[in-house]
């Protein structure tokens, strides 16, 4: 009786044993389709042609289409068991780059590209693949994309003295110049540095902004005027020069950062000094000069003697 009860414990382990290879197996088999990884750039360039793309692992199944959505619409669609395998619906905002090198779509993963972009290109991209008969299963991926428009240029510092070689100034003048960042949306925050530090808060005055809209962005444009004297008890020993760098950033797009920098060369004291030596030295060597004239013309008054003792 017990060992009858052994037994029949043995085979009842086998059985689970069994079952649970069965299912293992049936798992592998199966293998479900998934998508393994989406691909859309968080913020872009008005301007760019950007690529979306998504992979997946179709496992046992086969690829019956890939879609692409923007907002919940449709826009792509690859489907390699139809006759005709891509297919593009007008969503706004959304133009693909057709017969783009940039565009793969297989087995394993679908890459396109948009262009064009403008305004209502922002929004959320979903890549959906599904396998074929009879189950149709889904995966997809999400990916949000926002549209902005960068500054093209770097910012521009105006208002410095210049006297056509350098910017003219020394010890204890008054320095004021103006940065204005290009036109972007977001609009830059605008960063005074001198010498490579962050200026004390009340060498600014407060910024100045304009506003123009185009294609909808509205595009800001920012000025931020810089007013000090050169004194080194606050700028620190300067070494003849003060670097004034201005930088355009945007924080959510660190990659936009944009900047300018004008050197403003002050003589030093000691240069200042030196500066008096050479001209006075100047003013000898040409004194030296009328000398060697004088010497000169006795010279030749001696050759018109007919000595040549000099040669
Ligand atoms: C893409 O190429 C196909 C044929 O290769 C052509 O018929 C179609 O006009 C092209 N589309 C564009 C937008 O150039
Ligand atoms: C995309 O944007 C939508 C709507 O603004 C938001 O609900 C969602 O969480 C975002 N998804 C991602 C992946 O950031
Ligand atoms: C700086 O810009 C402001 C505003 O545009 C202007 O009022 C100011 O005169 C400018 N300063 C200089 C030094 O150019």
């Amino acid at each position: 009786m017990s060992s009858f009860a052994a037994v029949g414990r043995t085979m009842r382990l086998n059985g689970r044993l069994t079952a649970a290879v069965l299912l293992l197996q049936a798992l592998t088999l199966a293998r479900c389709l998934q998508l393994t990884e989406i691909t859309v750039p968080d913020v872009v360039d008005v301007r760019e042609t950007v690529t979306l793309s998504c992979s997946y692992d179709m496992g046992t199944h086969k690829l019956n289409s890939v879609k692409w959505y923007k907002d919940e619409r449709e826009f792509f669609r690859y489907s390699p068991l139809m006759p005709k395998s891509l297919m593009l619906f007008d969503v706004e905002g959304v133009t693909v780059l057709q017969n783009s090198t940039g565009q793969i779509c297989n087995q394993f993963m679908c890459s396109i590209q948009l262009h064009r972009l403008n305004i209502r290109s922002s929004g959320s991209y979903r890549c959906e693949i599904s396998g074929d008969a009879p189950e149709f299963k889904l995966a997809h991926g999400v990916g949000n994309m926002t549209v902005a428009v960068y500054p093209q240029f770097d910012p521009i510092i105006n208002g410095l003295q210049h006297n056509g070689v350098q910017h003219n100034y020394a010890l204890g003048d008054f320095v004021v110049a103006n940065c204005s960042s290009d036109m972007s949306s977001p609009p830059a925050r605008l960063y005074w540095y001198i010498n490579d530090r962050n200026v004390p808060s009340d060498y600014l005055q407060p910024q100045h902004e304009s506003t123009v809209e185009n294609d909808g962005f509205q595009l800001r444009q920012r000025t931020l005027e810089i007013r000090f004297y050169i004194d080194e008890k606050r700028l620190g020993k300067l070494k003849g020069k003060l670097v004034l760098k201005c930088l355009a950033r945007i924080d959510a797009i660190p990659q936009a950062t944009r900047e300018s920098t004008q050197i403003i060369y002050i003589p030093t004291t000691d240069e200042l000094r030196n500066q008096k030596l050479i001209n006075w030295r100047g003013s000898d060597a040409c004194s030296l000069q009328h000398a060697t004239l004088a010497r000169l013309s006795v010279l030749f008054t001696v050759t018109l003697g007919g000595f040549r003792w000099f040669v």
